[in-house]
């Protein structure tokens, strides 16, 4: 955040220290301001057109050495041969028409009514879930911003022909085909308030995110990796509680887009491995980083207008029905410890033997927590979702 806008926000929500600022809510635009801990009020005549993060910590830039920019400028031949290779080409992808009702023939309203058919027997916590997932996707603008935050394999002219560029360019393309097919289908299905889920992604593609990876591809790979696998498992979740409500066809769609994150994830892991084996030490001391400050999910700034605790209420309800929870979260961290080898990094310094024992404990330690949190847990309260007409769905 440049200084300008930090004091700015510092002013409207009455801060002294920039470290307060995490604890800062509030929207512009979005016709609300408030602040953490004295609630939200409504505010008439705001005159910026524009709404800013409800949540941003304070934002450390360029953390990385500039000296080790050197690394992913060697790495390029290793990139084109080892990870280009693992993108599809076009002419062998699916598209989303493959799994769409196709207007241009004559059984395209036959072939809308039984989507519609299918789409009726899913329930609306499923719904919630689906949209949720589709809206994260649809914020892919952010995404490809983010990767052109790091130093070193940025896209530094929009049709850069480095590895790095290219890979960034084709995975958005890959990936914008995930948002645009679960966006038909759920439009074609009846079920939800398609204006509403379209001012939520217009929200959230202006609002940003806040992934905390300081212009660093060694924290914005590691991130990366984390959420590629996360939406592995959170899509093939969907696709196996489709299947139980008997939509083979929607099924089939989380299935596809499942596996290209799988994909991905292969990708961006073998990155970080490349990386631990040219700077063991950096790389787990960014590891150990990134999970300290936890990583924060893509679109954990959305907001749909009116429900200012969206994300929170979204994700109560992927927990409840297991598709996405705190113990996937631990999972994948195991995950990643051992894909990396982390326990069996040797010759590092004192300050990365420190940080591959926390990474390494850090697992086990998030599952206590979280089975504690689980003792604890009361069933959740009842609310309106404004993405499915404000129907109820429990928590
Ligand atoms: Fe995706
Ligand atoms: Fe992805």
């Amino acid at each position: 955040m440049v200084l300008l806008d930090l004091l700015v926000y510092n002013a409207i929500c009455g801060l002294k220290r920039t470290s307060d600022i995490s604890a800062c809510a509030f929207r512009l635009g979005g016709v609300m301001v408030g602040h953490a801990n004295m609630g939200i009020r409504e505010v008439e005549n705001v005159k910026k057109p524009f709404m800013l993060p409800r949540e941003v910590h304070v934002q450390v830039t360029h953390s990385m050495p500039p000296q080790k920019i050197e690394i992913f400028k060697s790495m390029e031949d290793w990139a084109e041969e080892n990870i280009l290779v693992l993108l599809k080409p076009v002419e062998k992808c699916w598209q989303p028409q493959d799994f769409l009702p196709d207007p241009a023939s004559d059984g395209f309203h036959d072939q809308v009514k039984e989507l519609r058919e299918r789409a009726k027997e899913i329930p609306d916590d499923y719904l919630v879930v689906l949209v949720g997932d589709m809206i994260t996707e649809e914020a892919l603008p952010t995404y490809q911003t983010m990767l052109n935050t790091l130093d070193g394999v940025r896209d530094e002219t929009g049709a850069s022909l480095t590895s790095w560029a290219i890979w960034t360019r084709a995975w958005t393309a890959e990936e914008n085909r995930h948002g645009d097919l679960l966006n038909k289908y759920l439009y074609l299905s009846g079920r939800v308030d398609m204006r509403q889920i379209e001012k939520t992604i217009q929200y959230l593609i202006g609002s940003g995110m806040d992934p905390r990876t300081e212009n660093s591809p060694y924290l914005g790979f590691i991130y990366t990796s984390f959420q590629e696998r996360a939406t592995f498992i959170s899509h093939g979740n969907t696709a196996r509680l489709a299947k139980e409500h008997g939509d083979l066809k929607l099924a089939q769609i989380c299935g596809l887009i499942a596996s290209d994150e799988k994909r991905h994830e292969t990708a961006y892991t073998k990155i970080v491995e490349k990386l631990f084996e040219i700077d063991p030490d950096g790389t787990v001391m960014a590891f150990a980083d990134m999970m300290r400050k936890k990583v924060s999910m893509p679109a954990h700034l959305m907001f749909d207008g009116r429900d200012d605790n969206l994300f929170e209420n979204f994700s109560a309800v992927a927990q409840r029905l297991g598709v996405y929870t705190a113990k996937d979260y631990a999972d994948i961290l195991e995950f990643l410890v051992g894909r990396w080898k982390v326990d069996k990094l040797t010759g590092l310094s004192g300050e990365g033997r420190k940080a591959q024992e926390y990474v390494c404990g850090l697992p086990p330690r998030i599952r206590r927590l979280e089975e504690r949190a689980q003792g604890r847990a009361k069933q959740g309260p009842i609310i309106p979702f404004s993405w499915i007409h404000d129907r109820q769905v429990q928590l």
